[in-house]
């Protein structure tokens, strides 16, 4: 048998009650057994119980107790990347990050576009992950954009949601059959939006930073035009769409427009894309770990998304975690690759961004990093702190100030702009089906 657990004193976002308040929550046999203020003041485990091999006890005083975060985008790299990251190195910067579930993209080598994929990516979390790991599988063979891939097999198989992602599925029919094809599935399809002809071998965002940089720019167009397609196609199957990693104001007004005809449409944001500027370019002096696909934008942009989380425009907040090793970053501009390795700080570029400036409360928080992604992959016993459900909790210590510091990352990947930078909260816990995996901020 599992050891009870008792978290004292948290501040208990729940989202799907909708508030927080300082409660007790008490996990036993891997789910939440109570939640409730002052269980057992002076007994922590009730009926006398102490803590030992049998109880375990947290004190989460100061501290915000939330739903176990579920990142719905996170690039795990294996198989065959391992030199960037592995299922084991990928979850392990979760845990540290506060995410006890992580959905992993297939643009894998191979692609993850067969049952075996969905398998072995499965089997190799049950042997190596230290939080749960969510297959993603492919809408096309080898995400090549020519034939559908087997998406029934990969359902059956436990593939949660299909996705190209790296790169769009360029043909406008091949999305409408894919659509039309997950419906059956019940399961949704995450689109990554981009028109490849508009981007035109551009590496930063089309505006005024571009031009002072002499980097060849990726107008905010080339995102927008993918959208308005898929949400128009979304709007003629009536299938589930997501849109992840949306970038610009014109993809969100694309998205109010998309949501007030009440096609069914989700999307994300990431962390890095409302915490950062394309001017990050010019300040990071051409540091390529800023090259991120889409590309930090304009602060008109930035703003737009912002309010968009604080509207509740945009459904959730997503990492698009994306560990390079240093040979792909270690070049010139043009030629890195994109991506940033974004598990083990999203906590709190999400803390010191939006909640510490009031776009966002804990509850707001949680839900955007925990329910909302639950829902989008139909998880019942995730996303929430009612009796009964999965024991994933996530603590944060939100007054924490830290430096990031790219050398003590779990992840392989250390590529990211926010080096250096001063942050506010910091992850202390988390816990994974009552199992404790990141202690006082330490791997356990
Ligand atoms: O910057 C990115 N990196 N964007 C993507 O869409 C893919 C990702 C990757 O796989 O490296
Ligand atoms: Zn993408």
């Amino acid at each position: 048998m599992k050891p009870k657990l008792v978290v004292k004193n948290g501040l208990v976002a729940d989202p799907l009650a909708g508030k927080s308040k300082v409660q007790d929550i008490v996990v036993e046999n891997g789910r939440i057994a109570a939640v409730a203020p002052g269980l057992g003041e002076g007994d922590p485990g009730g009926r006398g119980q102490e803590p030992g091999p049998d109880l375990i006890v947290i004190d989460a005083s100061g501290k915000v107790v939330l739903p176990g975060l579920i990142d719905a985008h996170t690039h795990l790299r294996e198989p065959g990347q391992e030199h960037k990251e592995d299922i084991a190195s990928g979850t392990a910067a979760a845990a540290v990050g506060g995410f006890t579930t992580v959905a992993a993209m297939p643009n894998t080598d191979p692609v993850i576009d067969t049952r075996a994929g969905v398998e072995f990516v499965l089997k190799r979390a049950a042997e190596a992950g230290r939080v749960n790991v969510l297959p993603l599988g492919a809408v096309t063979k080898g995400q090549k954009g020519a034939e559908l891939a087997e998406m029934g097999d990969m359902a059956e198989a436990g593939a949660v949601a299909f996705s190209d992602d790296g790169r769009p599925v360029t043909g406008s029919e091949l999305m409408r059959c894919a659509l039309e094809y997950v419906k059956m599935l019940g399961r949704p399809i995450i689109s990554h939006c981009e028109d490849v002809d508009l981007v035109n071998e551009g590496v930063m965002h089309q505006g005024y930073w571009s031009t002072v940089l002499g980097l060849r720019g990726v107008p905010a167009a080339a995102e927008e035009v993918a959208v308005a397609r898929d949400v128009i196609l979304a709007g003629l199957t009536g299938s589930r769409l997501h849109l992840t990693h949306l970038s610009t104001a014109g993809s969100m007004a694309l998205l109010r427009w998309a949501k007030d005809r009440g096609f069914p449409v989700t999307a994300d944001v990431t962390p890095h894309h409302l915490a950062l500027t394309d001017e990050a370019v010019r300040t990071l002096d051409y540091d390529t770990d800023t090259k991120v696909n889409p590309p930090l934008r304009a602060s008109e942009d930035v703003e737009a998304l912002r309010e968009a989380v604080r509207s509740g425009l945009v459904d959730l907040i997503a990492t698009d975690h994306a560990p390079h090793h240093f040979d792909d970053k270690d070049v010139e501009y043009n030629y890195a690759a994109s991506g940033i390795s974004g598990l083990e700080t999203a906590v709190a570029v999400v803390v010191t961004c939006l909640v510490r400036e009031g776009f966002l409360d804990w509850v707001g928080l949680a839900r955007m990093m925990s329910l909302a992604p639950a829902r989008l992959f139909g998880l019942e016993s995730k996303g929430t702190l009612k009796v009964g459900a999965d024991a994933d909790l996530t603590i944060i210590d939100p007054e924490a100030e830290w430096t990031v510091d790219p050398a003590a990352f779990a992840s392989k990947g250390r590529n990211t702009p926010f080096k250096g930078m001063r942050l506010r909260g910091r992850v202390t816990e988390t816990i994974v089906g009552g199992r404790v995996v990141l202690l006082g901020g330490k791997l356990v």
